[in-house]
């Protein structure tokens, strides 16, 4: 029998890759955390398009988009995003990337070029996308859509022990200030902006734990 595709979209912090990670091992599934590369990218810009004001030189990312290869590896049973062959895991979590990632993936060129390797990974079916608009846009097919959604202070908390986890020492008021700047870019964008889809299912995971919140979706997905 095919395997499913499911859609995992909704706000920042809301635990939707780590989700789709568990669920994606517990259904045999292959799990691709779509924002690890709008991330990925806005580092090879940080790296080599930026102009004399300290900013993203956006015309020359467009330009230089043919020389990024990103790719995930498995490094014994972890998803590891390389660039280029380098291993970026630990570089697109830093603030530099959470701070551009919004205006980067909100540029049509950066979202064209990334579509169709996000759509061609799905055509075999058994997989989790987790993003923005993989419901909406990506995979308006999938067979399963969930939208996350949690409050800010929650969703703060949540990002700044997952840094401090990664050794990044962070300002909470400033995490908490990315969060909502982040959310009011990708929600107002004019291209593929975060939303919900209509058929989508809506956990609001505030009081939920990680467990509780697979379940809740695993519950929703029939016996494969
Ligand atoms: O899920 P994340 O926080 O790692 O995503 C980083 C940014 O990438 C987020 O601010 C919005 C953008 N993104 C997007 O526009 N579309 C997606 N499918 C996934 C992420």
């Amino acid at each position: 029998m095919k395997k499913p595709v499911i859609a995992i979209d909704g706000y920042s912090s809301t635990g939707k890759s780590s989700i789709s990670k568990v669920i994606a091992d517990k259904l045999g599934l292959i799990h691709l955390d779509t924002g690890a590369l709008y991330r990925g990218i806005t580092w090879f810009a940080l790296q080599n398009c930026m102009d004399e004001n300290g900013s993203i030189n956006l015309q020359e990312l467009f330009s230089s988009l043919d020389q990024i290869e990103l790719e995930f590896r498995n490094n014994d049973g972890e998803l590891v995003l390389y660039l280029n062959h380098i291993d970026i895991s630990k570089q697109i979590r830093t603030n530099a990337v959470s701070d551009n990632v919004s205006v980067v993936a909100k540029q049509k060129e950066v979202r064209d070029f990334l579509l169709h390797s996000q759509r061609s990974l799905a055509e075999k079916g058994g997989i989790i996308m987790d993003g923005r608009d993989i419901g909406t846009v990506v995979l308006p097919n999938a067979d399963y859509k969930f939208f996350l959604t949690a409050s800010i202070d929650e969703r703060t908390n949540r990002r700044y022990f997952e840094l401090a986890s990664l050794g990044i020492q962070a300002d909470r008021d400033q995490v908490k200030q990315n969060l909502i700047d982040r959310d009011k870019i990708d929600s107002e964008r004019e291209i593929a902006p975060l939303k919900q889809a209509e058929d989508a299912i809506v956990i609001d995971n505030t009081e939920l734990t990680k467990e509780e919140t697979i379940d809740l979706i695993l519950s929703h997905i029939k016996k494969i």
